[in-house]
């Protein structure tokens, strides 16, 4: 009898040890975040995302974009980490179907399952399923993949759901005979599925799954989102007093309709929502709103969220209600999960005895990794402790053990987890849309004479309005523009990935009738350069207006340059690409000759030099050489000419003989800045922030690129009037000798020289 309680005592130690805690993430294809950027250390599983189904043969197919991605991804993910598994994941609804439905408008919802009509004609035929099966295993070990999941599996018809189940059993069945080598281990088998299992009359076939399933991720976010709800609201709430639209409900549904908790893994966002609030007094957790903000769908990454609120110097609440961070900023309220809502959900996770947690989706988070970190961490933290309590009980036991020497009892309490994955998807960032030939004929009255806004360097540009209403600018490039047809191309696959309030939107694009053209959104304003030197029109520019356009373009540049691994560089930015709308919010335009860079890659080399006289930065102009402050340069060549309203192509000062750039330096040292600034603004309150602005203008035009700001800290300083502005060196092309007595060229003469000038229209 003793041996036997100390042998249940040492195996019941052993078990708890070797509990399998899963930390997931998924990886998006879509997402310009390179692979081996990941620290897939800090993950058992990771999931790549997502490969399709077929519409007529419902074979899976990689897309061929997604090709490279997906071959090399278990290698590139096991070379850090080598005990990771790999999972591919395939998307149940139709390519780049939405993702976003509310889930709790059956309407809506069935207007969903439209996009999953592949799916259900797959599963409504045995034929149909068996290919299905047989080509996403052959995929996966193709690849290397470790296992397949099945995301994101949508609630359906009661017929639908019974041959769901039938489906389950194949797939689990041929995955258990598939022959293998004597070292590989069965394919993994996950699935994502709803937060909630039942929805409506409509329920998943719990049995079916539980039996065939190694684990499930919940999808558990996303119940509020600022492109639809007219109030704040905690898109991934764990808890809510006043509604069943949260996370712990949904867990509790699965586990009372038979999923065991150890099939549960929980969603962890990487993302929160942004709204624009009616009152920006009011921003509690429920306040009404106007609808999103800042990107196309209001959905903002952490990384981004993160680098905005440091812009700001603005940190976080956090409300344990909901279990869920935000903050207000300006009129904008974004609702998030921080390291204390990632914490809080860690642990009730772990209370909860579910699988462990996915996210979705590792490439944004931050920088350093804090999200996932913290999970880490939270978890062990988590482990320890139910460890501690395995040990002080097992010490009274065998204590107890020794000292009656008689019968001993060891309650066998299950606190073994046993560790699996995680889940979700989000649509692939493409905002852009087809139009026909005859759409685009309509809405500008066949390219009349009357709607033209203007000619530029690849052809004119014409306003027009949709059959729905909607105002829109058209680019139509000239026949045998080639150089055009570039510049388009490129356009076209930057915006696509790019959504932000302060960056123009394409809206799509027309490719009929060997037409090349490139659909707005319309901005009544025009360009920036038509207000700031025209001696009537600048009028209208205030000393707030002029604050308003250079945050917004402060803010549109942060976005380029932070908001992922890699930094975009617009190459020209200047008042002409700088577009205003009805509000005269400016948006930055024209990404034709916009480069991708990795952020670390500091300079690249060129040879063409291409850009606009004035607002180009000397080490490109010398040495073509890129440098991630190029646009810093621009941007504060930009500054100088918004609070000044001057021209970069005349001379100035006493002798006029200084360039705009040493025309300003020359008055700031003389402490005499105010002198620099448009007579228009008699605005004597706003002093020191004007003073200011100059500075930080000087800042990003010096001449060493090292030497100039990040756009984050221009942002920063900026904002906080706290913030110590330290003193410009020289700018660049200055006339005047630098000490060494080194004469460096004129501003002119370089630009005569070397410069092909782009002088591109963009839409008004
Ligand atoms: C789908 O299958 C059909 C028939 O085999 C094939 O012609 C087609 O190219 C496939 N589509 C994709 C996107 O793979
Ligand atoms: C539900 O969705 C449908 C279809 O999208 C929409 O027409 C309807 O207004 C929505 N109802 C509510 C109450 O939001
Ligand atoms: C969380 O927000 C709700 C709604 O605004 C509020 O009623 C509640 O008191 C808040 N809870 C905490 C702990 O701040
Ligand atoms: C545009 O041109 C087509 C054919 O040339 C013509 O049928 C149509 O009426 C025109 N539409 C407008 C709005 O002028
Ligand atoms: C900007 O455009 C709107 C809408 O066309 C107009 O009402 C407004 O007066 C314009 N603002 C300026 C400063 O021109
Ligand atoms: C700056 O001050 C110096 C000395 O007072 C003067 O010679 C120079 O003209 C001033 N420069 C400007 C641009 O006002």
């Amino acid at each position: 009898m003793f041996k036997t309680s100390i042998l249940v005592l040492l195996s019941f130690l052993n078990l708890a040890n070797s509990q399998n805690w899963i930390r997931s993430c998924y990886v998006y294809a879509g997402n310009e975040f390179p692979v081996s950027g990941i620290d897939s250390r800090l993950f058992t599983h990771l999931v790549c995302a997502f490969a399709n189904i077929n519409s007529s043969n419902y074979e899976i197919y990689i897309e061929p974009s997604d090709e490279t991605f997906m071959a090399t991804f278990t290698e590139i993910v096991t070379s850090k980490n080598p005990s990771a598994k790999t999972l591919l994941s395939i998307w149940a609804g139709k390519p780049h179907s939405p993702m976003f439905f509310d889930m709790t408008n059956s309407s809506m919802f069935f207007d969903m399952i439209n996009s999953y009509s592949t799916f259900f004609g797959m599963i409504n035929q045995l034929s149909h399923r068996t290919s299905f099966i047989r080509s996403a295993m052959m995929a996966a070990r193709r690849h290397g993949f470790m296992g397949l999941d099945l995301s994101y599996v949508f609630l359906s018809t009661s017929a639908n759901m019974a041959n769901m189940g039938s489906f389950f059993d194949e797939w689990r069945e041929a995955i258990n005979s598939e022959p293998r080598k004597y070292d590989t281990a069965p394919l993994i088998l996950t699935m994502g599925a709803m937060y909630s299992p039942v929805m409506d009359s409509l329920i998943y076939p719990v049995n079916d799954i539980k039996r065939n399933f190694d684990w499930v991720h919940v999808r558990s976010f996303d119940y509020h989102v600022s492109s639809k709800d007219r109030f704040t609201g905690a898109h991934a709430a764990l808890y809510d007093p006043s509604s069943n639209l949260n996370t712990d409900y949904g867990i509790n549904e699965w586990i009372r309709r038979g999923l065991p908790a150890k099939k549960l893994v929980i969603g962890l966002p990487y993302h929160g929502y942004a709204w624009t609030l009616v009152n920006s007094d009011d921003y509690a957790i429920g306040a009404p709103t106007n609808g999103m903000a800042l990107t196309k769908d209001g959905s903002v990454s952490y990384r981004y969220i993160k680098g905005y609120l440091n812009s700001y110097g603005v940190k976080p609440l956090f409300n344990s209600t909901y279990v869920v961070n935000y903050c207000k900023i300006g009129s904008f309220w974004i609702g998030f999960d921080d390291v204390e809502a990632v914490k809080t959900k860690v642990s009730y996770a772990k209370e909860k005895g579910l699988l462990g947690y996915n996210v979705f989706q590792i490439p944004n988070d931050d920088t350093d990794w804090i999200l996932s970190t913290t999970a880490q961490e939270e978890a062990n933290n988590q482990e320890n402790k139910q460890q501690l309590r395995v040990i002080v009980l097992s010490t009274t036991v065998a204590a107890m053990i020794l000292v009656s020497a008689t019968i001993c009892f060891v309650k066998r309490k299950s606190i073994i987890t046993r560790g699996k994955v995680a889940w979700s998807k989000r649509k692939k960032h493409t905002n852009q849309q087809g139009f026909t030939f005859a759409q685009i004929a309509a809405a500008t009255d066949n390219f009349s004479s009357e709607n033209k806004l203007g000619e530029g360097g690849f052809g004119p540009v014409y306003k027009g309005e949709l059959q729905n209403g909607l105002q829109i600018a058209v680019k139509r490039l000239s026949k045998g523009s080639k150089q055009g047809i570039e510049e388009l191309k490129n356009e076209l696959a930057l915006t696509a990935r790019l959504q932000h309030v302060n960056l123009l939107k394409v809206l799509g694009i027309c490719t009929e009738k060997e037409e090349q053209m490139l659909i707005y959104e319309y901005m009544p304003n025009g360009s920036l350069d038509n207000y700031l030197f025209d001696p009537v029109k600048r009028l209208c520019l205030d000393w707030q207006k002029r604050i308003q356009i250079i945050e917004g373009i402060t803010q549109g540049l942060l976005y380029l340059q932070e908001y992922s691994v890699v930094t975009i560089i617009h190459r020209d930015l200047k008042a002409s690409n700088i577009l205003l709308d009805k509000e005269m919010k400016p948006k930055i335009s024209d990404f034709g000759i916009a480069k991708v860079f990795e952020k670390d890659e500091y300079a690249a080399s060129t040879r063409r030099i291409i850009g606009t006289y004035g607002y180009i930065p000397p080490e490109y102009v010398k040495g073509g050489i890129y440098s991630r402050k190029y646009d810093v340069y621009s941007f504060g060549v930009l500054l100088l000419q918004i609070i000044s309203g001057k021209k970069t192509s005349s001379l100035y000062g006493l002798q006029k003989n200084l360039n705009l750039l040493e025309h300003a330096y020359e008055l700031w040292k003389n402490d005499s800045s105010m002198d620099f600034m448009d007579p228009k603004l008699d605005d004597s309150s706003s002093t020191c922030k004007m003073k200011r602005c100059i500075q930080v203008a000087l800042l990003c035009v010096q001449e060493r690129w090292e030497d100039r700001p990040s756009m984050l800290e221009v942002s920063s300083m900026l904002k906080n009037e706290m913030e110590n502005v330290p003193a410009p060196n020289m700018p660049a092309f200055s006339t005047c000798k630098r000490s060494e007595g080194e004469k460096i060229c004129d501003l002119m003469e370089v630009c005569s020289a070397s410069m092909l000038t782009i002088t591109q229209e963009m839409p008004r």
